[in-house]
């Protein structure tokens, strides 16, 4: 086998292996190295599909045991917690191999093995047998990815005070379950939980949840989250964790300091974010440059300071997203083909996966205050729905947001049943420039849900015909 690349991507995930397929389409000679043994990097094995799948099936379990009686359906419900894991493996499984076979369709060699720039335009990789492969290539793709944020005087062990992947894979439901965090882990895997039969708390540091989501959209979010049985407690902090034999021992202070308080819990989930990952990977040495929180610092074509070295995905910043990952790695690639690859941001969506989802695409109320844009806003409720009565899923509201005088749609943000499918229509009108009347006039199926957005695009000019 040649050890000589167009170009050599180090990270296997959806950042490494959409950025190896699309050199492929190009053309490109490329070599798609990760160390994790299955490919799909963070995403497939422990983020994503994993979280999805388990998502899915206590949803339906809920679903089984306390919502299809209300609707005529008869049913007795046990749960298959080893069933419901095994469901998910074959899932992670099946697609995994999936990019395997990607990787080999788009001719890029797949290594495993842990990668080290040795040089710019030099790659070591230590293979699993002790042996070391020295690989040459015109450029380095960095798609390393990221990994847990620590919290401070707390350890890790994957049993009872676990990160994410550890609460993918608990072997039984924990009576109580105490979740750090308020973000996108914290409030999917605390679902997951949830309705597996434990009581969640969430302890969160801000004053609200999610983060970065439309304001409204959140406090609907919270609300809607507790009605469920999920408790809350922000602006707090954890600042330590005592190991009993039986339970821990968790202490919390307001976040602003004042008196501690102590909660008892079984398992500890710690979801406070995430930081890049480049650890040993050379790329100080070599002289690239870092950002302080670590992430490393690219133009806007994906290029490091150094010839030949560039990073996608979650080691670089903006949103730890896949498909913010595999949108700059067609990018970055193309940009190594001489082409003009680019991104828009703001056409990015989000969604937490969550029931209802919550979903999001460009600027949010808080965003366009903040630098003065004047907008206008159209909202509808999913009550007035009439798919979303149909399927007695009323929760929630879709909100679009339009340039006050131009009328393009700066920002759409839904709560609802589907709101991770609503949310793509959002993202296509921002990124071809569409005016919220543009969405307004659209034909929209009925019923379907996403009529909703229809009418909530047809209220930014006041006209909203179903309430
Ligand atoms: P990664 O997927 O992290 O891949 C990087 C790979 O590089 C890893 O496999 C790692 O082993 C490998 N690597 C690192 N260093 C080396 C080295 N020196 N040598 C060889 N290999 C190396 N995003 C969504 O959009 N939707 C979701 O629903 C979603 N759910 C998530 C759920 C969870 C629980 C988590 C943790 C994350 C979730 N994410 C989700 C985020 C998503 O997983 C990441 O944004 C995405 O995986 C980033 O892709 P990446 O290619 O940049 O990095
Ligand atoms: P997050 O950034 O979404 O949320 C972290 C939360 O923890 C924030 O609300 C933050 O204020 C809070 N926090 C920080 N320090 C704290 C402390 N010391 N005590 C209490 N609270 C504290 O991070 P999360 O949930 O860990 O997820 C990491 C990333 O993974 C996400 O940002 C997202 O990019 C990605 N992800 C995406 C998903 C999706 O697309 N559906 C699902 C899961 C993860």
């Amino acid at each position: 086998m040649s050890d000589q690349f167009d170009v050599i991507i180090i990270g296997g995930g959806p950042g490494g292996y959409n950025a190896a397929i699309r050199a492929g389409q190009l053309g490109l000679k490329s070599a798609c190295i990760d160390k994790r043994g299955a490919f799909g990097g963070t995403c497939l094995n422990v983020g994503c599909i994993p979280s999805k799948a388990l998502l899915y099936t206590s949803e339906l379990y809920e679903e089984a045991r306390d919502k299809l009686p209300k609707l005529g359906i008869k049913t007795t419900t046990e749960l298959d917690l080893a069933g419901m894991m095994a469901h998910k493996t074959k899932v992670v499984g099946e697609l995994t191999k999936g990019v395997e076979f990607l990787l080999k369709k788009n001719k890029s060699e797949a290594i495993v093995g842990v990668a080290r720039i040795a040089s710019p335009g030099k790659v070591e990789v230590k293979l699993n047998d002790g042996s070391t492969r020295t690989l040459e290539t015109k450029h380095i793709v960095t798609a390393t990815g990221s990994e847990v944020a620590p919290l401070s005087d707390v350890t890790i062990d994957e049993e009872r005070i676990v990160s994410s992947t550890g609460a993918l894979s608990l072997k039984t439901v924990p009576k109580r379950l105490l979740v750090v965090g308020a973000g996108y882990i914290g409030l999917e895997l605390g679902s997951v939980w949830r309705r597996l039969g434990s009581e969640v708390t969430v302890v969160e540091f801000l004053d609200r949840v999610t983060p970065g989501l439309d304001g409204e959209v959140a406090k609907q979010f919270q609300r809607l989250l507790a009605r469920q049985g999920m408790k809350f407690q922000l602006s707090t902090k954890v600042v330590g964790v005592e190991k009993k034999s039986e339970a821990l021992s968790v202490t919390l202070e307001p976040a602003a300091g004042g008196a501690q308080s102590a909660l008892e819990t079984d398992i500890l989930l710690v979801a406070i974010g995430r930081r890049p990952y480049t650890d040993g990977l050379g790329l100080v040495e070599a002289g690239v440059t870092l950002d302080k929180r670590g992430r490393v610092v690219t133009d806007a074509h994906y290029r490091t300071n150094v010839e030949g070295i560039w990073a996608i995905g979650d080691c670089r910043e903006g949103a730890m997203l896949a498909h913010k990952a595999e949108d700059e790695a067609v990018a970055c690639i193309e940009n190594i083909a001489g082409r003009s690859g680019h991104v828009n941001y703001d056409a990015i969506p989000a969604v937490v996966y969550t029931h209802p989802e919550v979903a999001s695409v460009g600027k949010t109320e808080e965003e366009l205050k903040s630098v003065g844009t004047a907008y206008k806003i159209g909202k509808f409720p999913f009550t007035a729905n009439a798919r979303a009565k149909t399927i007695a899923s009323t929760e929630g509201f879709a909100k679009v947001l339009a340039d006050a005088k131009a009328d393009r749609v700066l920002g759409v943000h839904i709560i609802g049943a589907e709101a991770g499918n609503l949310i793509q229509e959002a993202a296509f009108a921002i990124e071809i420039g569409a005016a919220s009347e543009d969405i307004a006039r659209t034909s929209h199926a009925h019923p379907t849900l996403t009529e909703a957005l229809r009418q909530s695009a047809m209220g930014v000019e006041g006209w909203a015909m179903q309430m």
